[in-house]
């Protein structure tokens, strides 16, 4: 079997082969909905729940058009509005949700570990679309599908990660991944905003933004996690923004051919200029988001699979 894993919860468990392997069907995946075809088949008769702790919008849309493209029976648990508000435990609500009998749950939560913590306790595949600043494995997933087919490649390219990196699970998650793809990481930020233990990271360090970018293939912003912040990281975003913020003027260190990427969602005039991000000749940010339907399709595809193996026949048929 190419995809061994029972979850997604993060990149760290892959190996190389097996991210090629997803790579490769989401890459499929792109093209026929370029095509408009459907799949309903894949999912049929499975039931995906997605609980989001968190505030999200792309991912939550991407996963939810993910699994109605693939044919899943989709619920949205609000969860702002359950029972967690009434003081129930996570790990209750992972057991009520559990007797449901789903067979995907896809998980937000703003507590680090806390969907590897609940995958223990039920019998279902889990996906982690994010949790504290520990992982958020099928966002390096979809930037890495967007790097390669922009780049033809996804090996020795030079890769820069920009700002607010202590705070990022799109980080962590996108250095393991390149990492392990053989990539050369770059990252850049203030001294504040670089997490301590980065000298393990198998990363060079920067502080000065035109330093990092140059002669980079790929330049990956990231956003300012106001939230995730108690004050006094940064003097003030006018200035952040003046150091660290990307404009056409440092944009020019980079390669001519280095494409602009950023997770979402932006805060334009902060960490990256609006006319950087529209430009459809550098900005690879709207095809981010179309590469995060394949990848998830193609991560629920391959999850499915190893569920539907791992089931005995008298399961299955109850
Ligand atoms: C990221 C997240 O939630 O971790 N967004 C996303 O999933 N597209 C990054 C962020 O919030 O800045």
């Amino acid at each position: 079997m190419i995809f061994r894993a029972k979850h997604l919860l993060g990149i760290e468990p892959l190996h190389p082969t097996e991210i090629t392997a997803l790579l490769d069907l989401a890459d499929s995946y792109a093209e026929h909905n370029r095509r408009g075809v459907a799949h309903r088949d894949v999912l049929a008769g499975l039931t995906q729940i997605n609980m989001f702790f968190e505030n999200s919008t792309r991912t939550q849309a991407s996963f939810e058009l993910a699994g109605k493209r693939l044919g899943a029976d989709v619920m949205n648990m609000g969860m702002q509005a359950s029972s967690i508000k009434k003081g129930e435990t996570l790990i209750d609500t992972a057991l009520t949700l559990n007797a449901m009998r789903p067979d995907l749950l896809v998980v937000r939560h703003p507590h680090s570990g806390a969907v590897d913590l609940l995958a223990q306790k039920v019998n279902c595949a889990v996906l982690n679309a994010g949790d504290g600043r520990h992982e958020h494995p099928t966002q390096a997933l979809l930037d890495a599908l967007t790097i390669r087919r922009a780049k033809g490649r996804l090996h020795r390219l030079s890769i820069a990660i920009c700002g607010d990196i202590a705070h990022s699970r799109v980080a962590r998650s996108n250095i393991m991944l390149l990492g392990k793809m053989e990539n050369r990481i770059r990252l850049i930020a203030p001294p504040t905003l670089m997490p301590s233990g980065v000298a393990d990271f198998g990363v060079e360090v920067f502080e000065n933004m035109e330093e990092g970018l140059k002669d980079v293939d790929v330049v990956m912003m990231l956003r300012l996690q106001k939230e995730r912040m108690d004050g006094g990281f940064i003097p003030s975003e006018r200035e952040y923004f003046h150091r660290y913020g990307l404009d056409a003027a440092k944009l020019a260190h980079a390669k001519p051919d280095a494409i602009v990427m950023h997770p979402g969602p932006m805060n334009r005039g902060v960490e990256i200029d609006g006319t950087i991000a529209d430009d459809i000749n550098r900005s690879v940010i709207q095809e981010q988001v179309e590469m995060g339907v394949a990848v998830r399709m193609a991560a629920m595809d391959l999850l499915a699979q190893n569920l539907r193996a791992s089931r005995s026949p008298q399961e299955v048929m109850v």
